[in-house]
């Protein structure tokens, strides 16, 4: 009989999902509820610092191609990001499989002051990634954008287009998501994309359980560090050798903890996000998260 690490078994069991078999290493993580009940993938995948010379291009595609046949369904991207060149690489990564990703964007909010500026942002993203919907489109931060009403207004008023399915906000600290809920309508934001990571937990002491509160998950952006400078710990390391695979899936797993938070790692190597793939379906234990709490 063939015996197989942890993390190969995980791989495999990922790979055999994709062919339509059934052997899991542990039952992958279903999605994440939002707020209007329809789901959202568990793991994403970020584009930042994609289509700007990190990697090959051929090898940001293949890696994003990659986390996309091993779950990691979410595509996160912006306008901002490379002056819409993340949206055109993710557009050709996405053709002939638009119906397999969730789909993220933003608006920045120098376009978000009026209405027209958020549709002409909208139409320019849409026809870089070359789809005619968004799953999500999000304001990038709050900025100068004084009337909240405007942005939800537009975004309402795309949804019933069918441009955009849901919407949400990034960046919002307590005090904003309040504001946007007292504007009509505001409480159908559907996230809050903010920064979170084993080094970064604020958001656990106010806005964490204001989103539980409101059934509202939060996209944890920066999940690995920003540079993935977290992974060298010598306890999440530790952890990760527990579980046979890297301190990568460790990180991300323990973002994913409670259900409500769905992290968005980026990479432009295949081979690392094979790795972070495995926090689809690696569980922590209450040891492994009060050893990570001392360490961090
Ligand atoms: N809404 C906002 O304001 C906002 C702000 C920041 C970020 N974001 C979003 O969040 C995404 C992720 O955040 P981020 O890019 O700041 O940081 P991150 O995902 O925490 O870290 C990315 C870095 O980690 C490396 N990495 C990835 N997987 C690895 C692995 N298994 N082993 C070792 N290194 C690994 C990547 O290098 P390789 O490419 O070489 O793997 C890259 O340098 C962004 O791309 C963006 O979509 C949103």
């Amino acid at each position: 009989m063939v015996s197989l690490t942890r993390r190969q078994f995980c791989l495999a069991g990922a790979a055999i999902s994709l062919l339509g078999g059934r052997a899991m290493a542990q039952p992958e993580r279903s999605g994440v509820p939002l707020p209007d009940g329809s789901k959202a993938p568990a793991l994403g995948q970020g584009s930042w610092h994609l289509a700007q010379g990190r990697h090959p291009a051929e090898e940001e595609e293949n890696a994003l191609r990659t986390g996309i046949a091993l779950g990691m369904t979410l595509l996160d991207t912006a306008e901002m990001y490379g002056n819409g060149s993340a949206e055109r690489l993710i557009g050709r990564v996405i053709a002939g499989q638009r119906d397999k990703v969730f789909l993220v964007s933003k608006v920045l909010p120098y376009h978000a002051t009026t209405a027209d500026g958020i549709r002409q942002a909208c139409q320019a993203s849409l026809a870089r990634l070359g789809t005619h919907y968004l799953d999500l489109y999000l304001l990038h931060w709050r900025g100068g954008v004084s009337d909240l009403g405007v942005v939800v207004n537009t975004f309402e008023s795309l949804r019933s287009e069918g441009r955009i399915r849901h919407w949400g906000v990034s960046n919002f600290d307590v005090g904003d998501m309040e504001d946007l809920f007292r504007v009509p309508g505001g409480n159908a934001c559907a996230t809050n994309q903010v920064l979170y990571n084993l080094t970064q937990k604020g958001i656990e002491g106010d806005l964490l359980p204001w989103c539980v509160q409101h059934k509202m998950p939060i996209m944890a952006y920066s999940p690995l560090g920003m540079t993935g400078g977290l992974l060298g710990n010598t306890t999440l390391r530790q952890v990760a050798a527990r579980h046979q695979v890297g301190p990568a899936a460790v990180a991300l797993a323990w973002t994913m903890r409670s259900g409500h938070v769905i992290p968005i790692p980026e990479s432009g190597s295949p081979d690392h996000v094979k790795e972070n793939a495995l926090a689809l379906s690696l569980r922590l234990t209450e040891q492994d998260v009060n050893e990570l709490a001392q360490a961090f």
